[in-house]
């Protein structure tokens, strides 16, 4: 069977897990079970296959997937902000890649991308609240900005909010089309490097819909705690944002300042309580690249737990 999201990083995962003994296994991003199906043939003395999406037609696809080791597979429709009550015993090893996938890209009905026209959603789950929409027609001014300059680190954030408020005022915007339409005054002839400049508020808007950074920072710390001595993290990232918080977050896991969460006063000093696996982060080579242009942003960090 083909499968429309072709896996990042696949072999550098497989890699780094080549000489562990794993029993539990957490896939907190299983999407299209891709690097799921990897480590399942390569890994046959796991016991217990956790895969948790918060998109329930991702986890169809990977249920079909992973039919030949149902018995060992279980399957969570959750965010993986909630993993700490999600897992109850400790892990061998936990994987993270981050971001949409090809699947909900190329589905003009989740909104988005704003190449194909489709509603304005973007939203993971689709049980959530919030849409894009609801963000784009109801959020002020200055709150559109912030979320344009913060999560899309669009330079011209001011523009594009006022581009969007003068555009609802005289139509409602419902879709991605009308999006982009509102947009195109503030970008008159504005395509650097080839990336449309819609691309970055595109980004900001559902980096904000799916929370996708507060996620992140909650999840590491339960990760990391949950592991097994031995035991490795590895988290797929696809923009500086994401990557960022990583590397910081893994540093000071590995310096002696844990617990990452507690205010400063109460953060004693203790000892590393992860090693670096990547000093710099894991990149697709040139051979990945030609085949999944996708690859080219993905990052990948991973870490051990002492
Ligand atoms: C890049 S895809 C994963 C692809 C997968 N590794 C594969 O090889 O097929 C990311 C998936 O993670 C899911 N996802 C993203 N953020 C999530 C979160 N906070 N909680 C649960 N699932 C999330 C998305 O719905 C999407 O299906």
């Amino acid at each position: 069977m083909v499968h429309p999201h072709i896996s990042v990083l696949l072999q550098e995962w497989l890699e780094a897990l080549q000489n562990k003994h794993i029993l539990t296994y957490v896939d907190c991003t299983l999407g299209a079970g891709g690097h799921a199906e990897a480590v399942l043939h390569k890994h046959p003395e796991i016991t217990k296959f956790i895969g948790i999406d918060q998109d329930q037609h991702a986890l169809q696809i990977a249920k079909k997937r992973l039919e030949p080791w149902k018995s060992r597979v279980q399957l969570i429709h959750s965010n993986f902000s909630e993993l700490e009550s999600i897992l109850k015993e400790s892990a061998d090893a936990i994987l993270i890649d981050l971001g949409v996938s090809s699947m909900q890209l190329d589905e003009k009905e989740r909104g988005f991308s704003f190449q194909q026209e489709g509603p304005l959603d973007m939203r993971m789950d689709q049980t959530a609240e919030l849409t894009a929409e609801e963000v784009i027609n109801t959020f002020s001014e200055e709150e559109l900005g912030e979320i344009f300059r913060d999560y899309g680190e669009e330079k011209r954030w001011r523009r594009a909010a006022a581009a969007v408020v003068h555009h609802r005022g005289k139509h409602p915007i419902k879709t991605t089309k009308d999006l982009v339409d509102a947009l195109k005054p503030a970008f008159p002839s504005y395509f650097k490097k080839g990336i449309s400049p819609y691309t970055l508020v595109f980004q900001g808007l559902r980096i904000y819909v799916n929370r996708e950074l507060d996620v992140l920072e909650t999840v590491l710390p339960h990760a990391i705690e949950r592991l097994n001595p031995g035991g490795i993290l590895g988290i797929i990232s696809f923009h500086s944002l994401e990557d960022r918080i990583v590397k910081n977050r893994f540093r000071e896991a590995a310096a002696n300042r844990f617990p990452l969460d507690a205010p400063v006063d109460l953060a004693q000093p203790r000892d590393p309580i992860v090693r670096l696996v990547t000093r710099k982060p894991l990149t697709a080579g040139e051979e990945e690249l030609k085949l999944n242009p996708r690859s080219r942003s993905a990052k990948m960090r991973i870490v051990e737990k002492l």
